[in-house]
């Protein structure tokens, strides 16, 4: 008799098929969908064997969230994805409710290490658990460790909710192997708990880094924690946030930067500056991973819980979700950067530039539309006296816009989707802070048919957006309010 296939098999005997009926034009041009079905998080971003490695929280049987799998993919440009078969499926006792999210670090046998969330499901007599489970394996193919969970519920320090207990991200250092772990505290709330273990199965609590005591939402998701540029970063992902005055931070879930200095010695981690990691309406669950060459490079889900569609999108695409363009990260006067990563350049077609253009009455410029561009404008603000508004509008047609509007006096800029075609009543505005540096106010867009994402002066804030507008709408135009504007462009066509 034939054996019985494994969850994995079917899985990646389902996924196979049921990719070969998505040609490369149904997706995007350089930012990675899921293989078939539904995406989350991006997990397990590595440099392993001479590629990237991106895992995602997978859903491979509708576009909807459902059992978490890990999907996985590979590439040597972080903009050109191969795909590879499913990484793990919620397939032992530890996770038969869900693979959820976790990291990967090669291992000095030359093995890659993954380690991510268990979910069991609730009991008789006891609620949904979550621990930390390890997978090793070539890069393709994982074996899941026969002693998972290797961090139990169990290991919680006094207060800490067995519920709340996930999203691993491991590193080595020194030797010994390093996990910062998300839970939540009864009193303290959103929280992340630093493991250690010298061989990446036993594992042993160290310390508690920073809490939001009531600050920062009530459960933090996904955290990730390195050096940088002489300071100690550790970003979260909370839910239930309340909106500031000043505009930093968003109601619901955002994504936070806590900038400060760790002593390795103590494992204490001194927090000093806050700041959002994204202002725009899709963005959640950042991770980082180091290059080969040094750089510190981040990618995001490019979407919000709150945006979510709750059904699977009717006659539509066979896929749901997706990364954000991998960018890199670095700090300047103790704020978090961001810009895309260098190899975007590569994709660089045909250069339209335009300088010292003084634009009033809305207009189009030549040479400047499409949906798949890398676009900055810099506006002279010192050069223009008399504006006091400055608005481009992109993925335009007759009836549909989205736009940037940068008010000059208040040194403040909306990102407005609400006008793109949306029929749905979710978030469709944001506004941020942004003061011109050296009398120049810089905006780079770059698009990928319906992403946007926006860095302002240089990658100081980051906005990123999943646009609702049919690709048909290529059209861009700049208008001024007050007076003219003198703006610098220059755009290159990506292919
Ligand atoms: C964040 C998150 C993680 C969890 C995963 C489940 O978006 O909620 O905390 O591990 O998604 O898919």
């Amino acid at each position: 008799m034939p054996r019985k296939m494994t969850k994995l098999e079917a899985v990646r005997e389902f996924e196979h098929k049921a990719a070969e009926r998505i040609s490369a034009s149904d997706r995007l041009g350089f930012h990675l969908t899921p293989l078939v079905g539904w995406m989350n998080d991006p997990n397990g971003f590595c440099y392993y064997d001479g590629a990237y490695h991106l895992f995602y929280q997978y859903h491979p049987y509708s576009t909807v969230w459902g059992p978490m799998h890990w999907g996985h993919a590979v590439s040597t440009d972080l903009l050109h994805w191969n795909y590879m078969p499913c990484a793990l499926a919620p397939d032992t006792v530890a996770d038969a409710a869900g693979c959820f999210s976790g990291s990967a670090v090669p291992m000095p046998d030359g093995r890659l290490l993954l380690m991510y969330t268990g979910v069991q499901p609730a009991g008789t007599g006891h609620k949904e658990l979550q621990m930390q489970c390890i997978a090793a394996g070539n890069g393709r193919d994982f074996c899941k460790d026969q002693h998972n969970p290797v961090i139990s519920t169990e290991q919680l320090p006094d207060g800490f909710h067995a519920v709340d207990f996930r999203d691993p991200k491991i590193w080595q250092e020194g030797g010994t192997y390093y996990s910062v772990i998300a839970c939540r505290h009864e009193k303290h709330q959103g929280s992340v708990l630093l493991f250690e273990s010298a061989d990446g199965r036993q594992w042993k609590f160290v310390s508690v880094l920073d809490s939001s005591c009531g600050e920062l939402g009530k459960m933090w998701e996904c955290p990730d924690f390195f050096a940088l540029d002489g300071m100690q970063v550790l970003l979260v992902s909370p839910q239930e946030m309340r909106a500031t005055a000043d505009s930093e931070f968003h109601a619901g879930e955002g994504t936070v930067a806590l900038l400060g200095l760790y002593d390795p010695a103590t494992h204490a981690f001194a927090r000093q500056k806050v700041q959002a990691v994204d202002y725009g309406l899709d963005f959640y669950a950042p991770q980082t991973t180091l290059a080969p060459d040094g750089r510190r490079i981040m990618v995001a889900w490019m979407q919000s819980w709150a945006t979510v569609p709750g059904t699977p999108c009717a006659g539509g695409k066979p896929w749901f979700g997706r990364m954000t363009l991998p960018r890199e990260l670095t700090i300047k006067d103790g704020r978090l950067y961001q810009t895309p990563v260098r190899e975007i350049e590569t994709l660089w077609q045909g250069k339209t530039e335009l300088s010292g253009v003084a634009v009033e009455e809305r207009a189009a410029l030549p040479g400047i539309s499409g949906r798949s561009l890398d676009l900055t404008v810099r506006i002279d603000v010192d050069a223009s006296p008399e504006c006091r508004r400055f608005t481009l509008r992109f993925a335009e047609d007759a009836a549909l816009y989205n736009e940037i509007r940068c008010d000059l006096d208040r040194c403040e800029l909306a990102f407005d989707r609400s006008h793109g075609g949306s029929r749905r009543d979710i978030p469709h505005t944001r506004h941020i802070k942004a003061a011109p540096q050296n009398g120049k106010l810089t905006l780079r867009l770059i698009l990928d048919k319906d992403c946007a994402e926006l860095f302002v002066n240089n990658g100081e804030r980051v906005l990123s957006a999943v646009l609702d507008t049919p690709l048909e709408a290529q059209g861009i135009t700049f208008g001024a309010d007050g007076g003219p504007v003198n703006l610098d462009i220059v755009q290159y066509t990506l292919a």
